[in-house]
């Protein structure tokens, strides 16, 4: 009683400022006192409560590695004074990871609700260390007490694609408890490699693992690197990797892929394919017509023995099979696969794809485990216990919620980091625009669902699908910052949640990163420009921002206060400069071009696409400044589907030119067709219209696929009119066949 009231006494007297506390994921509660707890080579470790041991030397090895000190370790002792403390707390909260951290002049206490919840405490301890003094490990006086919002908190990574040793497994499950994560999804086979060892199939590592080249660039790629590459995780590292994500209270999910997604199965045991092979272990990127034959008996007496070895050495409930993007051309023309829909009575190659992932999930459930499969996984029937991925948008998740099936939500917007960050980014990556803060706005239950629904949404979970990333530098920097902001979407109370707040912290976490010599993303510096019409339309106004607020932006070597006015071509270079340390956070070169269209009015007929409505709509096909050829995810590009781009400027005035352009996008893979005709016409009321040019490709091929240009003898007028008619459907047998074709138009120069 009475150290409860001192307890009261001192907290009463304190600031409540938490600017001073960085922790990420945020924590229900914090309060802070304006005392310090220093930690010297005579602080203990104290084990208050029994299986603490694992733990306290975890934190002690942690102290080690950074801070050269290594404490003792004692089980319990009567008096707890300059000590670190760890012992269990009642707590309240629907599943583990709950915990009280206490720093008060005498000692740091940590009370979890079990193990989980002591491992988590000493998780936010670490994040009180300072982070810039070796010897002088001063710790702010505190009381937080602290909780998951979700059971499932979870981080994926394709080793199929690329093969990373498990040094950078162990690294990775660290990132994963750093930010109190408690789910290691490992996709361990692809077309492209085969990454674990199975006894009773031993070409599956001899030869699935291995492939003979990589696509070089983005698919389909400039060549081929013709550099083997592979490797695979034996079963004694798997037992390693899961017994040291165990010590960090994570579960470690396999994933094996089924029916699709398999040729480096198929290469290995040709047998299992509807056409018998022979197959290679893909060098390039998508989806791959050959699968695992459904007709054929081998193929599940196959899949039942790996996922017999799978499930010997992953004592996880879940066991995730896959089921995404299964093409069913081959079971279409297999005789067998034909023979098994007749049999059973099957609708379709849709129904027969349910009923592989039902019979695997009978053979699963037998084991006492259950299944998780990607949302296609609900076409032609949920299997009856499974949960479901939900990846392609949200839709899959709240599909099986309302069937009462539990949910993993995994929806690319938010949670795919394969995704670019930035718009200046300059490596390769697989398309889409996934900011930090388009991460930390993301909400895992979705709206759709009522609450009774809700509650089989388990959590959420990033996923790292490594096409493009063949290395461990380039994984770190697609997954930091935008894992420490999905670690709140899963940890944090929904009322908890403020980017604002989350600003200050992040601030903190990239000295962390440096700290832990770790290489992420600096979009969060990126300096926000827009391009904007005058009021004259006699040029443009290039207009900077920056979220970062200590810092300037300097254009041209001036300090920037208001837009900057271009009249003509030029090229502008801005700088973030960070006001503390003076160093150049980020910084632009951006190249204006300019021609008669440069700045003038321009109305479109038919509005882009909301996904891709450019940078500031029409006035982007104007602006002077174009996507280049880096790729589809510059902000310049606008996108119409299905539709024609009809586009008129208005020169203010008569004008003579002799031709016109425009720069396009082709990206067949991504449904990006060129134009399937270019036509101008010109005005001189903006009413009348008269032809001036058209332009089609010759034999179906445009001869420059980025830029369309039409020359003419000398016309005056005082509007032009440009029409790119959209390419139409997309044809049998490419991607994305029967759906509508993008059109991406950029700058318009007419000359
Ligand atoms: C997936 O991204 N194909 C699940
Ligand atoms: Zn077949």
């Amino acid at each position: 009683m009475r150290k409860t009231l001192l307890a009261i006494l001192v907290f009463a007297s304190l600031i409540v400022n938490a600017q001073d506390i960085n922790i990420i994921p945020r924590p229900a509660s914090v309060q802070i006192g304006n005392g310090k707890f220093p930690i010297n080579s005579f602080t203990k470790i104290v084990e208050a409560g029994s299986g603490l041991h694992n733990t306290a030397l975890l934190l002690n090895n942690y102290l080690k590695k950074f801070y050269g000190i290594q404490l003792p370790i004692v089980k319990s002792t009567g008096v707890w004074q300059n000590a670190i403390v760890l012992n269990y707390d009642r707590i309240d909260n629907p599943f583990a990871g709950a915990y009280n951290l206490t720093i008060d002049k005498e000692k740091i206490y940590i009370g979890g609700d079990n193990e989980t919840g002591v491992f988590y405490g000493v998780q936010s301890l670490i994040q009180l260390l300072p982070l810039d003094n070796k010897k002088n490990l001063v710790l702010p006086q505190v009381n937080i007490s602290d909780a998951p919002r979700f059971a499932y908190r979870g981080l994926h990574l394709d080793c199929g694609r690329h093969f990373f040793d498990i040094a950078f497994i162990k690294k990775y499950i660290d990132f994963i408890a750093m930010y109190k994560l408690n789910t290691f999804h490992w996709h361990l086979t692809e077309d492209q490699g085969w990454r674990i060892e199975i006894k009773k199939y031993p070409k599956l590592t001899e030869v699935g693992a291995w492939r003979d080249g990589t696509i070089i660039g983005r698919y389909p790629g400039k060549g081929n690197d013709s550099t083997k590459h592979g490797g695979y995780y034996t079963q004694e590292q798997i037992k390693e990797i899961v017994k040291y994500a165990a010590d960090r209270y994570i579960t470690v999910i396999p994933e094996i892929e089924m029916p699709g997604h398999s040729m480096a199965a198929l290469a290995s045991y040709p047998e299992l394919g509807c056409t018998g092979g022979p197959y290679a272990v893909q060098q390039t990127w998508g989806v791959f017509d050959d699968v695992y034959c459904a007709g054929n008996e081998k193929t599940f007496s196959f899949l039942q023995d790996v996922l017999d070895e799978v499930m010997d050495l992953f004592p996880s409930k879940y066991i995730h099979i896959g089921g995404d993007e299964c093409p069913k051309t081959r079971w279409k023309t297999c005789p067998k696969c034909q023979q098994r829909i007749k049999d059973n009575n099957l609708k379709d190659e849709h129904a027969l794809q349910s009923y592989v992932i039902q019979r695997i999930e009978k053979y699963v459930n037998s084991k006492g485990r259950q299944i998780i499969g990607w949302d296609e996984i609900l076409e032609g029937g949920l299997a009856p216990n499974a949960s479901v991925m939900s990846w392609r948008g949200e839709q899959g998740g709240i599909d099986a919620a309302k069937q009462k099936h539990t949910v993993i939500m995994t929806p690319g917007d938010w949670c795919y980091f394969d995704h670019s960050q930035t718009k200046n980014e300059d490596s390769v990556t697989i398309g889409g625009y996934t900011t930090v803060e388009k991460v930390y706005s993301y909400e895992p239950i979705p709206a759709a669902l009522s609450a009774d629904d809700a509650q089989y949404v388990l959590g959420a979970q990033a996923n790292v699908w490594t096409e493009y990333m063949s290395n461990t530098n380039k994984v770190e920097y697609m997954i930091f910052p935008r894992l420490a902001a999905m670690s709140e979407v899963l940890w944090s109370n929904k009322q908890n949640r403020d980017w604002t707040d989350f600003e200050k912290r992040l601030l903190n976490e990239f000295k962390r990163y440096d700290w832990l010599k770790l290489n992420y993303s600096k979009a969060y510096f990126d300096i926000q420009a827009s391009i904007l019409p005058t009021e004259n339309n006699d040029g443009v106004l290039y207009t900077l921002a920056t979220k970062y607020k200590n810092g300037n932006i300097i254009v041209n070597d001036k300090t920037y206060s208001n837009p900057v006015l271009i009249k003509a071509s030029s090229t502008i270079n801005t700088q973030l400069i960070d006001n503390s340390s003076r160093k150049i956070l980020s910084s632009i070169t951006q190249n204006f071009s300019f021609n008669k269209a440069t700045g003038k009015k321009i109305t479109l007929v038919t509005n882009p696409s909301s996904s891709y409505p450019g940078n500031v709509g029409a006035f982007g096909l104007v602006n002077g400044v174009s996507a280049g050829t880096k790729g589809m995810n510059s902000a310049e590009w606008l996108g119409w589907s299905g539709k024609d781009m009809e586009a008129i400027i208005d020169f203010g005035k008569t004008e003579n030119f002799t031709s016109v352009s425009i720069s396009v996008w082709k990206q067949e893979a991504s449904w990006i067709y060129l134009p399937s005709s270019v036509e101008i016409f010109i005005s001189a009321d903006g009413k009348d219209w008269n032809t001036v040019a058209k332009a089609l490709p010759e034999n179906g091929i445009w001869k420059d696929e980025h830029s369309i240009s039409l020359n003419f003898s000398v016309q005056s007028a005082k509007y032009i009119k440009v029409i790119a008619h959209n390419y139409g459907k997309i044809a049998d047998g490419k991607a994305g066949s029967g759906n509508n074709a993008w059109l991406f138009v950029d700058e318009i120069k007419v000359n």
